[in-house]
């Protein structure tokens, strides 16, 4: 049988294929995920240190603070498959209890950032008898692929952390959880963390920070994609925006032409018609209240089992039993 045109499709080739697609609409985007090369990661490592963004802080203090009780009553063999996860320090914390308590655990990691794999294998080798495993793919690959070796009698405790739920609008996010259930069963859990609705002037600083850092991060696609597809994006004629769009609850990021100008990108066989004052739509951070990550997680088939919020950073852990 002939391969399907997907499966042929170069790592490069789905790149460009995304990028023409989502620069051809009137409202021109990118997709978040590939804000993560190399450097793009460093970058997002760096924007979790700044002052301004809290999310990071606020979790890690949850994580440390309520470890033992998001993990109490597994029995080993416990599998924790991270989605994500960035450095991998959030998910030591996580894990530390489990492993102070269960004979056998191991470790997933999914991500589709190689660093961020490199980063986390890191971390977690200072247990030196954890086994970890990376899958460097999208979440849902990733945790079919997780799943797809568990034991008979593991259970799957999964950590989706660092608000990176909220990249998800709400209907994806709903639709996601929904997936996460069904590749689970009975007994298994999920952690997640997502950020909370709070004043905006606090919102806005978050995302666009005095120091530059996440204006950097957000212009590196731009830099990644005159690398990548030969593009020759021209950085000085973009500026970076942070929006928060109260009606859909969500934090937008934006790389906004300065001028009327026109951009090519070879590799994706494609030239783009930027006007003054257009943009290009490259993220959206959704921020929830405490009942409605509880609501979404009863649609998608979970039951809330407990919930911590950072009331000064307005954070949230829930963790949901899967029934
Ligand atoms: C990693 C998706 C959770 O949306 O807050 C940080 C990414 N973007 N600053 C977020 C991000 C700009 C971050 N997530």
């Amino acid at each position: 049988m002939a391969p399907t045109s997907t499966s042929v499709l170069t790592r490069r080739g789905r790149l460009a294929k995304d990028v023409r697609r989502d620069l051809e609409g009137s409202q021109k985007r990118l997709q978040p995920k590939y804000l993560y090369d190399a450097l793009g990661s460093q970058l997002f490592e760096a924007i979790c240190e700044l002052p301004e963004y809290r999310i990071t802080r606020a979790e890690r203090g949850l994580l440390a603070a309520h470890a033992g009780e998001m993990g109490v009553g597994l029995v080993s063999p416990v599998t924790l498959v991270e989605l994500g996860g960035g450095s991998g320090e959030k998910l030591a914390l996580l894990i530390e209890p489990l492993v102070q308590t269960l004979r056998d655990v191991s470790v997933a990691l999914v991500d589709v950032s190689s660093t961020a794999i490199a980063l986390a294998t890191r971390t977690l080798g200072r247990y030196p008898d954890l086994p970890v495993t990376g899958h460097e793919t999208t979440y849902e690959d990733g945790l079919r692929q997780a799943v797809a070796t568990r034991s008979g009698d593991d259970t799957i405790l999964v950590a989706f952390l660092g608000s990176n739920f909220g990249n998800l609008d709400p209907a994806e996010a709903l639709a996601f959880l929904g997936r996460v259930r069904s590749a689970l069963r009975a007994g298994d859990r999920l952690v997640l963390g997502a950020d909370l609705v709070k004043p905006e002037a606090e919102l806005v600083l978050s995302y666009d920070d005095p120091l530059g850092v996440t204006a950097a991060f957000n212009k590196n696609l731009l830099v990644r994609l005159n690398r990548e597809l030969g593009a020759n994006f021209d950085l000085d004629q973009f500026a970076h925006r942070a929006v928060w769009n109260a009606t859909a609850s969500r934090v937008e990021m934006h790389l906004e032409s300065l001028c009327d100008q026109t951009v090519l990108l070879p590799a994706a066989n494609c030239l783009v018609r930027f006007t003054a004052g257009e943009s290009i739509w490259t993220e959206s951070s959704y921020k929830y209240n405490e009942d409605g990550i509880a609501d979404m997680g009863a649609a998608a088939g979970f039951a809330r089992r407990d919930q911590w919020v950072d009331a000064e950073a307005r954070f949230a852990v829930t963790v949901f039993d899967a029934e």
